[in-house]
């Protein structure tokens, strides 16, 4: 890897030849409440090769992901995962029902070079679920009781690197460690995205991770790295309140509920610190059943995209960007009455001359059938 992250090592780096491997990956896949099956399987496509590399290369792996989290729709076993990591890594990748306890112990013993096996669900176990310090999830039985029986540890889960969960951090302090290709792609992408000559940077947040969402604004306001942040979303409701905007009493009373007002101070320091936060300023709102848009300073509506004259605005913001990146819908994208937002910035984004990268966890459409590219 060249640039800043070059000091980190991958596969190219260790000897996997009759080595266990613990490999970290992320196939946290969107489910179907229903039928509680796997509705886009494309995270485990790309991870399969990782695992298939791995077997070439001549270890015996371990397997694992998290699946959702606890108490949210979406949390389940890894069973279905497993079939179709065998599927597309043309190999038997073995279930094993459990995560650090016996079942999981024996089986990882007795596994042989040329073999796979994945284990359960990673926040089955309680401590995955904790975020701490590397050096408190080092000492986690999770990692205590797996690690002696392994020899190295590959973090290929780059859509989770951001946890300090054991199984991210925990791991590589007390074992050999690399990253993966899946890691390694897209820390080079951001590489690219991040080095010099890359500014003036743009970036699009929206979706409901509103906690997430300001940990990272945060982090890149203290960096200086973004030239201008484009909001959307929940986010943008936030926001707006933090500016001292009324965004109509329903609006208010939906962040109350979800427990996310306490984001407001933290936003309102990062518009005193000077924080290049844009705010929509018009919205397609659901009122009394009817879908309609309404402006800035006039909402009565239930806010459910952003409107029209604010995709026009972010059209001209996106314009000046040598690099953008995306995160997280603009609207309820749940609903298909609301995709417009999204999809029209994902489109501008895309007809730009800037790299773009475009991050999100679920897809509840597919994004290449309604984008330009
Ligand atoms: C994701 O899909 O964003 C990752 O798998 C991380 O999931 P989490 O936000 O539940 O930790």
């Amino acid at each position: 890897m060249k640039g800043s992250f070059s000091s980190i090592p991958t596969l190219r780096h260790l000897d996997f030849r009759d080595r266990k491997v613990f490999l970290r990956i992320d196939v946290n896949s969107p489910i179907d409440p229903e039928t509680m099956s796997i509705v886009d399987d494309r995270r485990i496509r790309i991870h399969s090769s990782t695992v298939k590399q791995l077997i070439d290369a001549g270890a015996a792996i371990v397997v694992a992901s998290h699946q959702g989290r606890p108490g949210e729709a979406g949390f389940t076993t890894m069973e279905k995962h497993v079939e179709l990591l065998s599927k597309y890594a043309g190999i038997e990748v073995k279930f094993i029902d459990d995560v650090c306890g016996p079942t999981a112990r024996e089986a990882i013993k007795f596994l042989k070079p040329g073999e796979a096996l994945m284990l359960n669900n990673l926040r089955l176990a309680s401590e995955e679920v904790i975020e701490a310090t590397p050096e408190k999830q080092a000492s986690t039985y999770l990692v205590q009781r797996l690690a002696p029986l392994l020899e190295a540890y590959v973090n290929d889960a780059f859509a989770t690197a951001h946890r300090s969960q054991p199984s991210i951090v925990g791991f590589p302090l007390v074992l050999p460690s690399v990253a993966g290709p899946v890691m390694e792609r897209e820390l080079l992408q951001l590489d690219k995205l991040m080095s010099q000559g890359q500014a003036p940077r743009v970036f699009v947040f929206g979706g409901a991770r509103v906690y997430d969402l300001v940990k990272v604004i945060e982090n890149l306001v203290s960096k200086g790295m973004a030239d201008r942040i484009l909001t959307t979303g929940l986010l943008a409701n936030l926001v707006l309140l933090a500016k001292g905007v009324n965004i109509g009493l329903k609006n208010l009373r939906y962040l109350e509920e979800r427990g996310v007002l306490t984001l407001v101070p933290r936003i309102r320091h990062l518009l005193m610190r000077g924080a290049p936060i844009e705010t929509p300023i018009d919205f397609k709102v659901l009122s009394n059943g009817e879908v309609g848009e309404e402006a800035l300073g006039r909402i009565s509506g239930r806010i459910m995209d952003v409107g029209s004259s604010t995709i026009d605005m972010y059209r001209e913001f996106m314009k000046e960007a040598k690099a953008i990146v995306m995160k997280g819908p603009a609207g309820v994208i749940e609903d298909s009455r609301f995709r417009d937002g999204t999809i029209k910035l994902i489109n501008e984004a895309l007809s730009t001359r800037a790299s773009t990268i475009i991050a999100g966890g679920e897809a509840f459409f597919d994004l290449s059938e309604t984008c330009v590219s």
